[in-house]
């Protein structure tokens, strides 16, 4: 089964807080779920691996450590993903940016899939999936598995918020997958959002609502 991280800094669930605040409006929610994301993106990276690198400085020799390994791969889920990639991005500004389209039919609740660019070596590169909201799980499971038939190997997902339900569906779908959130709320409400959850992510994030 697919690790949970929660990432309890204090700053990010500071910053978390005042997201979810109704009265927060798009430019503060823009601006914090960036900086959130930023924050998160520490943790989701702390496994990459280094290797020596031999350095000098103006005094002398010595040697330090430089990352290997995998390139980063960024794929937002459209569109509230797209909130999350300036602040991964500004961590890690060589990381290659995919998208993929997948909305939730409001009635039906699953995920339809619009659209899909990625980088051409996506299968080469450690894949980080953003999305702020794990709610039925379905939007998440339904892009990793696109992923997957491109031969992505190596997927982390991070979102800012995550219901229980999703997580489920998650683990069971991609156990491989490792998870990232700032919070896993209560529960979903009978309109599938999440409780006590920020409201519409996307809407909330471009000011359609
Ligand atoms: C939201 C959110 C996720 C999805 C989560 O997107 O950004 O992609 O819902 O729900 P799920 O876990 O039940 O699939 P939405 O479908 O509202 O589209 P949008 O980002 O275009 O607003
Ligand atoms: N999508 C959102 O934007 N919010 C939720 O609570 C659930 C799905």
């Amino acid at each position: 089964m697919s690790a949970v991280h929660v990432i309890s800094h204090p700053l990010v669930q500071h910053k978390l807080t005042i997201i979810r605040d109704k009265s927060t409006g798009p430019k503060d929610f823009r601006d914090l779920v960036e900086e959130v994301s930023l924050l998160m993106a520490y943790e989701v990276t702390r496994d990459m691996p280094l290797e020596d690198h031999e350095v000098e400085t103006p005094i002398g020799k010595t040697v330090g450590k430089v990352l290997t390994g995998r390139q980063v791969g960024v794929v937002p889920i459209l569109r509230a993903g797209l909130g999350m990639v300036n602040g991964v991005l500004k961590l890690i500004p060589a990381a290659k940016v995919g998208h993929v389209g997948v909305y939730r039919d409001p009635d039906t609740l699953k995920p339809v899939e619009y659209y899909c660019k990625l980088p051409v070596d996506v299968e080469e590169r450690q894949v980080i999936v953003l999305d702020p909201m794990l709610a039925t799980g379905g939007s998440a499971a339904a892009a990793i598995e696109y992923l997957k038939e491109k031969n992505v190997t190596s997927i982390k997902f991070m979102c800012l918020l995550a219901a229980p339900e999703g997580i489920e569906l998650l683990q069971r779908e991609h156990p491989d997958v490792p998870i990232f959130t700032a919070a896993i709320d209560e529960r979903l409400n009978e309109h599938g959002y999440i409780i006590p959850g920020l409201g519409d992510a996307g809407d909330r994030l471009f000011g359609t609502k």
